[in-house]
């Protein structure tokens, strides 16, 4: 049975639509992540799962129940906020507890769901303080803590490590996703950042101005991007589009752009004409300056020494800066290169096996559509 359902979920504030015809459901125990540019409609979205907004259309049912027109406290769900929101005057045990109390569960049994609590995220020696006497790290715990209390069908987090600072993050990410494997409990999180929903989610839902772009496994998103916005959002650094036209030259189909001819081998995507408007989109790792050079020529203008990898950004030639969208600059990533310099000259490499094409009007992928 599927745990969370939504069917065609629509949210409009007046003439604004944020939220348009969202179609998603969960497996039992599944880790969503939805993941989009600010605006997007994201914390809208978790918001109307958790009661705490109304639809303007359409139904939402969590664990076989339509939930759709219940109140917060009558959907069994429990929701993590960015600002952890923590009773200051109470006690870490006591901001467990309160919920609980207030629910009228029985003594002895917040006892041990505080203790049990405690001890999944570590935290068994900071019950008798309060907040203030807290670490970020260590408030945002308390407040994971205080949704697990509540035993809940979903747990909803609405970007609950941006307080933090980056070393933290990571950190408390690999906490996150240790807790949903030991409690095997749904989670539905939002973020902006695609390395947390890359690194989170068993699926991520990739959202822009309201509208589903894609759900996939993370890997399969990465590999497969369905459109062009899909495509420049995930993925750091971002891949390389080039806007330009497929030809077919005798059977074999060719990319052109101002100064740029790059043969791809075999037959016209199905869905793309001779002549038609495409972007070419190259991931970074999938470049090289060392090949037997399919690409222009062009120089180095910038080196990234990132550690383990160079990230060096290559200034094509015949690139022309008037044409919008036109390639002037290309991201390589490689293992690390010690003898880059700027101003070296390099001819481009594209691994052809691995290239995308998009619509250059629907953005859609050529490849995947
Ligand atoms: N009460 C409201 N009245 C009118 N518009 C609203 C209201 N709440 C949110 N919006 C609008 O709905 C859109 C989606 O907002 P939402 O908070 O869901 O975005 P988000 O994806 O969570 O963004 P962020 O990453 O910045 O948190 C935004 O354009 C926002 O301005
Ligand atoms: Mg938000």
């Amino acid at each position: 049975m599927k745990k969370i359902i939504l069917s065609q979920v629509s949210k409009r504030y007046g003439e604004q639509a944020v939220v348009n015809d969202l179609d998603l459901d969960m497996a039992d125990g599944e880790f969503v992540v939805l993941v989009g540019p600010s605006g997007c409609g994201k914390s809208t979205t978790l918001r109307m799962i958790a009661g705490l907004e109304d639809v303007s259309s359409g139904t939402i049912h969590i664990a076989g129940r339509d939930v759709t027109q219940l109140q917060p406290g009558e959907r069994n769900i429990a929701m993590v906020f960015q600002n952890y929101a923590l009773y200051p005057h109470k006690t870490v045990y006591e901001n467990l507890a309160f919920g609980l109390r207030m629910r009228k569960v029985p003594a002895a049994e917040i006892e041990t769901k505080v203790q049990w609590a405690a001890q999944m995220l570590g935290i068994e020696s900071l019950l008798p303080r309060k907040p203030r006497q807290l670490s970020g790290g260590q408030m945002q715990r308390v407040s994971l803590g205080r949704a697990l209390v509540r035993s809940p069908e979903v747990f909803l987090l609405d970007e609950p490590l941006s307080n933090l600072d980056a070393k933290l993050r990571i950190r408390m990410r690999e906490e996150i996703a240790q807790l949903h494997k030991r409690v095997g409990t749904n989670m539905v999180y939002v973020t902006h950042d695609q390395v947390e929903a890359m690194t989170l989610g068993d699926r991520i839902v990739i959202m822009n101005q309201g509208k589903v772009q894609q759900v996939g496994r993370p890997l399969d998103v990465y590999d497969s991007p369905a459109n062009l916005f899909v495509a420049g959002f995930i993925g750091a650094p971002e891949m390389n589009l080039i806007k330009g036209t497929l030809q077919d030259v005798r059977g074999q189909v060719v990319f052109q752009a101002p100064g740029i001819t790059v043969p791809l081998g075999g037959a016209m995507p199905l869905a793309a004409k001779s002549g038609a408007g495409v972007v070419l989109g190259v991931r970074p790792e999938h470049a090289s300056m060392e090949g037997e050079g399919n690409g222009p020529m062009g120089s180095v203008s910038l080196v990234e020494q990132l550690g383990a990898q160079t990230l060096t950004m290559l200034e094509l030639d015949g690139g022309d800066q008037s044409v919008p969208g036109s390639p002037s600059r290309f991201r390589v990533l490689t293992g690390r290169r010690d003898n880059v310099q700027i101003g070296d000259r390099a001819r481009l490499t594209m691994d052809i096996s691995r290239i995308h094409l998009f619509d250059a009007v629907s953005g859609v992928n050529l490849k995947v559509a």
